[in-house]
């Protein structure tokens, strides 16, 4: 569950995030066919990278990459950002907001959940700490772009 007042990401020297953007579409690609058996369709990458219905993400490039002396992605991670109103009954029950609702259904009224889909970090860059690193600026990126309106991860 998303506790608010996370203030610095810790990365490594030599790395830094961005937004998704639409030239990143075919690595993002290569990136979830490497990392998941599920088979994604075009649409969600089309959207991750443009920021469509709700869904959006980072990656995380190494800008120390010695082979080639070019950027790398060493990880990404996609979300989906919607009402809380609009949550499915599992969904809520997870949240715990069953119980909630029921004895305080304004509470729900203009909240955001922040859903992380996909999270993924090439294996040469593993328990380094960047899923961590991921995970946080989901932190705070959605809280940027959402005003402090987010109430779940
Ligand atoms: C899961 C994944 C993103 C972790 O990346 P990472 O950079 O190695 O993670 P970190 O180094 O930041 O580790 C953070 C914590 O998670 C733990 N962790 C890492 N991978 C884990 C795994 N597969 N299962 C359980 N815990 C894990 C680490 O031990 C660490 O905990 P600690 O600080 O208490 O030791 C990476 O292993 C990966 O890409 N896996 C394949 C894709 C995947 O399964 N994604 C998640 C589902 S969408």
């Amino acid at each position: 569950m998303f506790q608010p007042g996370v203030s610095l990401i810790a990365i490594p020297p030599g790395f830094y995030f961005r937004q998704l953007r639409p030239s990143d579409i075919e690595e993002l690609k290569e990136l979830h066919r490497a990392l998941f058996p599920i088979d994604y369709e075009h649409e969600f990458y089309e959207k991750a990278v443009n920021g469509r219905d709700g869904i959006i993400g980072w990656i995380l490039v190494d800008k120390r990459d010695m082979e080639s002396g070019e950027e790398s992605v060493a990880g990404f991670v996609t979300v989906r950002v919607q009402n809380l109103e609009d949550c499915d009954e599992m969904e809520r029950e997870l949240l715990g907001w069953t119980m909630l609702e029921h004895l305080m259904p304004w509470r729900r009224k203009g909240k955001q959940l922040v859903y992380i889909l996909t999270l993924g970090v090439k294996e040469c860059y593993r328990k380094s700490g960047l899923g961590r690193a991921l995970i946080q600026q989901v932190q705070l990126s959605t809280l940027k772009i959402m005003n402090r309106t987010v109430s779940s991860i």
